[in-house]
């Protein structure tokens, strides 16, 4: 029996031929959660072996009974044997990805093959590419973190920075968010909840937080950010800070400076990918900690003050997929548009390549229809989706 994953790929393929790929050759590094399941098991079942896949997960967000549902899809995992730090995740992540390079690049599959796809989440894999390899990958990325390195060695489709997963994904990941600070008790009234970066994520939290009747400061670096929202503007980050008792970043940046005062009892959630937000904090206070879902508890002289869940984003735990899974399978779906461009692409330069407008807009309408439970007004021009499907 079809998917639905497989059917909602199936019906916006329409007519389409899949481009012939039995000797490509899928690298990735994911998060391993439940919605990754269906892509893994659509690439195998569609467009190559299973022996064709080679899989590494990310020690912050894998969870294990996932691992073992991909391992019986017969694909290649890697392994995981970084000894993390937090805030030096990006750091730390290197030695996985580069020992898992060095023992694909010597499989005879990857060597005779023609195309290598890699499906990255951050940018690591693309910027390790060893060199006898790039003439023959493509990437595709998909978070903006991964955008922004600036060592990429390959053209890569950017699905980060797409139409659909900048209108519809980010309010799915603020729900899944939600559900996580509902769980753990946090949205009191009494609160006044800070938020930095108004970008995607930022807007629809704040939004989300108005809605619900709670206190919110806000602050962003660009002063011009999300002008449409009716929030309390805080002019720096310090300012921001001695009025909140939650922090909730989500820049994708560096956002507190490890100078802050913190005065009163106040806790830190990040919610942009690896540990960045908060790594000087991390870094000035808790140079060597290596529980990395834990809740980090910081005492001095002159403050006080928690980081939930070592640094890392708040809806990633090692346990639990927080997203409602009708809405983040968008996300994988995603991936299928990419993958579709660079079967068929040519590969020559180090070129960002936006997400196919045309596809994209086909199948999340079909996505909107037949998987998800929510109402989404989605434009139905092929324009639109072009125009908001950007390369960074
Ligand atoms: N947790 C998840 O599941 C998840 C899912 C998708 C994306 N992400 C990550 O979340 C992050 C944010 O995503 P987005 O789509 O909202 O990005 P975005 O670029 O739309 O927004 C970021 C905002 O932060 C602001 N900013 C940057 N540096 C700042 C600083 N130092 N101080 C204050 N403001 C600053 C920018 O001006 C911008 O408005 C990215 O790192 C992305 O990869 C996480």
């Amino acid at each position: 029996m079809q998917s639905s994953f497989e059917k909602i790929v199936n019906k916006a393929l329409g007519n389409d031929i899949i481009p012939k790929c039995s000797d490509t050759v899928f690298v990735c590094h994911q998060h391993i959660l439940p919605s990754l399941y269906p892509l893994m098991n659509y690439i195998c079942q569609y467009l190559c072996l299973p022996e064709n896949v080679f899989l590494l997960g990310k020690p912050y967000s894998t969870i294990q009974t996932e691992l073992s549902l991909l391992k019986s899809l017969g694909l290649n995992i890697g392994k995981n044997n970084a000894d993390l730090v937090v805030g030096k995740y990006s750091d730390c992540i290197q030695s996985d990805i580069d020992q898992f390079w060095s023992k694909i690049s010597k499989c005879k599959r990857v060597i005779e093959c023609k195309k290598i796809i890699v499906l990255d989440e951050g940018g690591h894999l693309s910027c390790a590419v060893p060199d006898q390899l790039t003439h023959k990958t493509i990437a595709i990325e998909q978070t903006r973190f991964g955008t922004r390195k600036k060592n990429i060695k390959v053209p890569t489709v950017q699905v980060a920075v797409c139409a659909a997963k900048r209108f519809f994904e980010s309010k799915e990941i603020i729900e899944g968010v939600w559900r996580r600070l509902l769980n753990d008790g946090k949205l009191k009234k009494e609160t006044t909840f800070g938020v930095i970066g108004l970008g995607y994520l930022g807007s629809y939290l704040v939004k989300k937080l108005i809605q619900n009747g709670h206190k919110v400061i806000a602050y962003d670096i660009r002063e011009k950010a999300a002008l449409e929202l009716d929030v309390k503007r805080a002019t720096a980050v310090q300012q921001l800070v001695d009025v909140s008792q939650i922090i909730i970043g989500c820049t994708g940046y560096d956002s507190v400076p490890s100078n802050i005062r913190v005065s009163g009892n106040v806790e830190f959630i990040s919610i942009s990918s690896s540990d960045i937000e908060f790594s000087s904090l991390l870094l000035k206070y808790e140079a060597n900690r290596k529980e990395i879902h834990e809740l980090i508890k910081i005492s001095t002289n002159s403050s006080k003050f928690v980081i939930a869940n070592g640094g890392f984003p708040y809806n990633f735990d090692g346990k639990h997929e927080y997203e409602d899974e009708s809405e983040i399978i968008l996300t994988r779906l995603l991936m299928i548009v990419g993958i579709m461009q660079a079967l068929s692409c040519e590969i020559s330069g180090c070129i960002k390549i936006p997400l196919d407008a045309s596809f994209q807009m086909k199948l999340t309408e079909s996505w909107a229809k037949d998987i998800s439970t929510a109402q989404h007004q989605l434009p139905g021009n092929v324009l639109w989706w072009k125009q908001n499907s950007v390369t960074l």
